[in-house]
This record gives C-alpha cells, sequence and structure tokens, in this order.
C-alpha cells in the first residue's frame, strides 16, 4: 500500500525576481505534495523553476532579489512561508537534509569533512563531540567512505568529485532528516559515478525510510526510482502522476511529448529529449497555459485561460483542457 500522509504540500506557490527593473516569474502557482516515505520526482526543462521550488521549500530564495508573492509550504504540518532564519536553519539540516549538483559549493573549503559532519550534528542533535564525530564515521562509513579514517580528516578538494558526493550525502542524512531534496544530485558526474550515486541514494532511502524529492532532467532514472513523478513547466505543475500511470497514460501533451521525443544522442543519459521551441522567457511567459505556444493540440482557449490541475485518476492529475480528449500521435 502506498503511504498517503502527506510530508511537504506546496499550494499556489509564486516566487518571482526583480532584476534590472523586470519581474521575473520564476514559480507561478505550484502545487506538489510529496507523501511520507516516497520518492518524488519533479521533472521539466531548465529554466521551469525546479531550483527556485526547491529553495523555497528551504528558505534559502535570497529576499530581495527574490519575492515570495504568495501561496503556502506545508512541511511537516508547519507553514514554512513566514518562518523567521533561526527557524528556518532549524529545518534545514535537522529536518530536511539537501543534496546539488555542486557539492563544491556546499561543502566549506576551510573545514576537514568529517569536522563538517560533526558540527551539523552537534549543532542540530545536541550531541557531544564524541558522540557527534562518532557518528560522521557512522555516516561516512553508509554512503562508502568509512574504508579509511583519513576521509574524516580529508578538505574537500582532497576529495575525487564522486567522493565529495559521497560526503556531502552523508552531511545531508545524518541527522536523519523527514526529507531529502536532491537537486539533480549527479548531474556533473560522468555516466558511471552517476549511476552509484543513484544506487547508494536508492539504498538509504529504504534503508533509512527517508520521502525524497528528487529533481532530474533524465526520464530514463525518474523512471527508475521514483513512486511520483510531477512534471514542471514554465514554474506550475502541469501533470502529477503515480510513475506507472506517467509513463504509461501520460495525460499532458508536454508529458507526451518529453516522452516520445529523442534525446539528443550526445546528452544521452544526461538531459531531457528535447522539444521545439523553448521554454518561455520569464519576463514574458504567455498567457492561459503557458505551453500552447509550443503545442500541437494548442486552441483559441489555451491562449486566454490557465488550466487547473484536475484529478483523471485515482493519483492522476493534469492541468490541460483536452486531457483525456486528444493525443498527441507519435508521427507527428
Ligand atoms: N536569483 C535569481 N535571480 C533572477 N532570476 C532567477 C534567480 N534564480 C532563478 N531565477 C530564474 O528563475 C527561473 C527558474 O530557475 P530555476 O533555477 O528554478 O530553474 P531549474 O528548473 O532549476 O533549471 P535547471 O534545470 O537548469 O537547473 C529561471 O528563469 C531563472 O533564470
Ligand atoms: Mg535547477
Amino acid at each position: 500500500m502506498r503511504p498517503v500522509e502527506e510530508l511537504l504540500t506546496i499550494q499556489d506557490l509564486h516566487v518571482s525576481f526583480h532584476q534590472d527593473g523586470k519581474v521575473l516569474q520564476a514559480v507561478r502557482g505550484l502545487d506538489l505534495s510529496v507523501r511520507k516515505g516516497e520518492v518524488h520526482s519533479l521533472v521539466g526543462e531548465s529554466g521551469s523553476g525546479k531550483t527556485v521550488t526547491s529553495k523555497s521549500v528551504m528558505g534559502l530564495i535570497d529576499i530581495p532579489p527574490g519575492e515570495i508573492g504568495k501561496g503556502s509550504i506545508r512541511f511537516s504540518g508547519r507553514e514554512v512561508i513566514g518562518m523567521g532564519p533561526r527557524e528556518l536553519r532549524a529545518m534545514r539540516g535537522k529536518e530536511i537534509g539537501m543534496i546539488f549538483q555542486e557539492p563544491a559549493r556546499y561543502l566549506n573549503p576551510a573545514y576537514k569533512v568529517g569536522e563538517q559532519i560533526r558540527e551539523s550534528v552537534s549543532m542540530h542533535l545536541g550531541l557531544n563531540r564524541g558522540d557527534a564525530l562518532e557518528r560522521a564515521y557512522e555516516y561516512l562509513a553508509l554512503v562508502g567512505l568509512g574504508q579509511d579514517q583519513r576521509i574524516l580528516n580529508s578538505y574537500p578538494h582532497e576529495l575525487s568529485g564522486g567522493m565529495k558526493q559521497r560526503a556531502m550525502i552523508a552531511m545531508a542524512i545524518a541527522c536523519n532528516p523527514k526529507l531529502l531534496i536532491a537537486d539533480e544530485p549527479t548531474t556533473a558526474l560522468d555516466v558511471t559515478l552517476q549511476l552509484q550515486i543513484l544506487k547508494l541514494l536508492i539504498s538509504l532511502q529504504r534503508k533509512l525510510s527517508m520521502t525524497v524529492l528528487f529533481i532530474s532532467h533524465d526520464l530514463g532514472v525518474v523512471r527508475e526510482i521514483s513512486d511520483t513523478v510531477s512534471v514542471i513547466y514554465a514554474g506550475r505543475i502541469v501533470e502529477r502522476a503515480s510513475k506507472e500511470e506517467l509513463f504509461s497514460r501520460p495525460l499532458h501533451p508536454y508529458t507526451t511529448l518529453l516522452l516520445l521525443s529523442k534525446p539528443e544522442p550526445e546528452k544521452r543519459g544526461k538531459d531531457l529529449p528535447t522539444i521545439p521551441g523553448r521554454v518561455p522567457d520569464p519576463e514574458h511567459v504567455p498567457p492561459g497555459c503557458a505551453f500552447h505556444t509550443r503545442c500541437p493540440l494548442a486552441e483559441e482557449i489555451c491562449g486566454r485561460e490557465v488550466p487547473e490541475l484536475k484529478q483523471y485518476g485515482e493519483d492522476h492529475w493534469a492541468a490541460c483542457f483536452f486531457a483525456g480528449k486528444k493525443q498527441i500521435k507519435e508521427d507527428g
């Protein structure tokens, strides 16, 4: 049975950025709910608002230039929007762990890896120095860096890319967070390492019963690891379904095109397939359904009204006026 309790519920989230007199609408009425214990993937082209969404959950949007216009982010029963910096800091690390594409930016170059994990554990779990160091070691072992005590005493620059990524995972999970946000955690690694890190993440997710919000460009990986998938386009969720449903019966033309398009061969395993046209400029998002400018099924209403996310099956939602009525055919 799929667990039903929601750990994270985002409703009608709006995030924009003020830059050189322009207003860039990065997230425009986004709804996302992540159930306890699941791996929930968020997929969409570059610039669609995935990172802005995950940073909003962690209270990491710089305001200004960012602005959270309206909406709600409920995490584990509490509202995140409006939380003070202390409360946010306490939540990050302890209740929400995060892994990013570039570990180098999040590991402090001036501190040894073991010290960084120890400090985070001391701060969040209140352990004394010895116990915290022991826990740091335990978690480094859990991510496959345990054989060698030297890793604890290494600076980030002394580790390889894969080791840094593992160290960051250890740091992210050392406080047993309820939610792990992994924002394209393997994109910067070569294919073999990507696989190793993904396998590691999945085994940890199972072992620790973690809830994971997984952000990815790679539909192959998403298909392998997710329970639920949300598809984002220009700052809104256009479809959300169980993995099985989404891959076998996509309802939104954007999802259908993602599944039908061929990935660029030189980017295989790394990127979403290509759909003709481009993600809208966040300063000039088209009215109505933002996808209508690229959509082969679009009719007049699509440029005029914003389709709401509607339920089509037990665990299947789509925001398209023609969901279930019109289908894109494979050859055009
Ligand atoms: N600090 C900022 N200032 C101005 N614009 C920003 C800022 N951060 C994000 N944006 C804009 O918000 C939009 C969404 O960005 P975001 O980083 O969330 O995309 P993404 O889906 O994570 O893309 P990628 O797959 O490339 O990581 C983009 O148009 C981006 O340029
Ligand atoms: Mg991103």
